[in-house]
């Protein structure tokens, strides 16, 4: 067998052109995949030279930057299947990656089912496969077999390793193909992917979440924690960077107990700092912060780091130390304003961005205070404002004192007007000065502007052409716009 070290990215694609279809797939993964990778070709290439034409495929995200990044490695086995990748859905290979974290992404999975069924009808040819999160949940797949007999493929997200061989299953076969497992201690390492920028990448350095807050689905869906061995991770970035990419972004549910279930226990603080000693790597971001894991030695890495970014994304779900209990995020408001104060005095200028939940059962006009309370005392720059959704099986959604949809209407609306107003004051603050950022689009609205991103995560639209882009150039912030800036190239 190969030498593990010796794979990654281009490697599979020595590995796929080396599987032996003549005998049967091999046992051991990631091999198991670039076999079955291979077959897909053979079938895809008879279907194309019958069709007189390639074969199309569409990957389409719901959800979190985790279900961005699993997005990559679908897109990019299809790729290697000899797919042509299309931005629209009349394709012959259509995939969604799902998100259950609210009610409204199953909806919109519906409805957008709904759509799919009209193209399929047009081109009996094409196949639809369904993945990620809202595949973990059993009324889901029970509703999908009833009503949406059409969908030719699902899988959830224990076993997206195996893509290559369900796609060879479902093409193979004239019935819904179905493969959903409970959980696995399982991590695969070394799939292709297709990243959507050459310059910047995700990086997943852990799977799942042990926390079970009551409101919170991923427990179920995701899996317990399982942390990527920190050799694996660097490895996966030094190949990402010697392939262009300056930035990457740490995904985890939870990155603030990595490493606790390695055989070797490491911190998050420790490896950001091995991390940080990849040559020619320019930035790190990660996300998500628990706040009760956030360590002080992670602070000090923080504030010693060249290239830890300076923004730091920390849910608050709610400011009120009873709501909070409910919600099992075993942290008070008093802790949450004191890790605020410890992190803003070691790195004054970081931005704070946050989740907050409004509507949790039991949450009173007072508890509701609190949260604006908060708010006013931490000065986001930024916050995502979510009406609490009911998640079957959660311990939420069995409680009893839900809140009436006017008074969280009213408390919603009420949270983003403070929300917006005192994010627009924090994001002018830089006005006037010089910052780095990362070039990462034209604009598509003016293209003699180009679009970078600062440290602290906002954007700033400035004179540039394309070949800027993946680079990283000194811009000055003449005027901040509400929630971005505009500048000038200054080096
Ligand atoms: N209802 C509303 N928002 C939720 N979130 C997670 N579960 C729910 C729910 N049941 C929010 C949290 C989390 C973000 C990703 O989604 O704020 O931080
Ligand atoms: Fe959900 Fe809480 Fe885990 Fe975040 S930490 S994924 S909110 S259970």
């Amino acid at each position: 067998m190969e030498n593990k070290e010796l794979i990654f990215d281009n490697n599979a694609d020595i590995l796929i052109e080396r599987a032996d279809l003549t005998k049967e797939p091999p046992a051991e993964e990631p091999y198991r995949q670039y076999w079955f990778i291979k077959k897909a070709r053979e079938l895809i290439k008879a279907k194309s030279e019958e069709l007189g034409r390639p074969l199309t495929s569409s990957t389409v995200t719901f959800g979190c930057q985790m279900n961005a990044r699993d997005s990559e490695k679908l897109a990019g086995i299809l790729e290697r299947m000899g797919y042509v990748e299309v931005q629209e859905e009349e394709a012959d290979f259509v995939i969604y990656n799902t998100c259950t974290v609210r009610e409204n992404a199953n909806l919109r999975v519906y409805g957008r089912l709904g759509y799919l069924h009209s193209l399929k009808k047009k081109n009996p040819h094409m196949m639809i496969g369904l993945c990620g999160c809202m595949m973990q949940e059993p009324q889901v797949v029970e509703k999908l077999k009833k009503s949406y007999s059409f969908v030719n493929l699902i899988f959830g997200t224990h076993n997206i390793y195996k893509f290559a061989e369900l796609v060879v299953s479902a093409l193979l076969s004239d019935h819904m193909v179905i493969d959903i497992w409970k959980d696995t201690d399982k991590i695969v390492e070394d799939l292709p992917s297709q990243r959507k920028f050459p310059f910047k990448s995700g990086v997943n350095i852990m799977f799942g979440c042990n926390n079970f807050c009551s409101y919170c689905i991923v427990p179920y869906v995701r899996g317990r924690e399982r942390s990527r061995n920190p050799k694996d991770i660097v490895r996966e970035i030094e190949h990402l960077v010697a392939d262009g990419v300056v930035e990457v972004m740490l995904l985890g549910q939870n990155v603030n107990s990595y490493g606790k279930n390695l055989e070797e226990p490491m911190t998050f603080a420790q490896l950001l700092q091995e991390i940080e000693k990849i040559e020619g790597l320019k930035r790190i971001r990660f996300m998500t912060s628990h706040p009760k894991d956030l360590s002080d030695e992670l602070i000090e890495v923080m504030k010693n780091s060249k290239k830890i970014c300076k923004h730091l994304h920390l849910p608050l779900q709610s400011g009120s130390t009873d709501i909070l209990k409910v919600m099992n995020r075993r942290y008070t408001k008093e802790q949450y304003l004191n890790l605020v104060e410890r992190i803003r005095a070691a790195i004054p200028d970081i931005s704070l961005t946050t989740d907050i939940i409004v509507g949790f059962p039991g949450e009173t006009e007072e508890d509701f205070l609190e949260t604006m309370d908060v708010v006013e005392k931490v000065q986001y720059d930024s916050a995502f404002t979510f009406i609490y959704s009911k998640r079957t099986g959660t311990p939420a959604a069995a409680m009893e004192n839900q809140i009436p949809e006017d008074v969280v209407k009213d408390r919603f609306d009420r949270l983003l007007s403070k929300v917006q107003e005192i994010g627009r004051d924090m994001s002018s603050r830089d006005t006037g000065t010089v910052q780095e950022v990362l070039v990462e689009e034209q604009n598509s609205q003016d293209p003699h502007l180009m679009t970078g991103r600062l440290s602290n995560n906002l954007l700033v639209h400035f004179e540039g052409d394309t070949s800027l882009l993946g680079q990283i150039c000194q811009v000055r912030l003449d005027e901040c716009r509400g929630f971005y800036y505009m500048g000038t190239k200054v080096g």
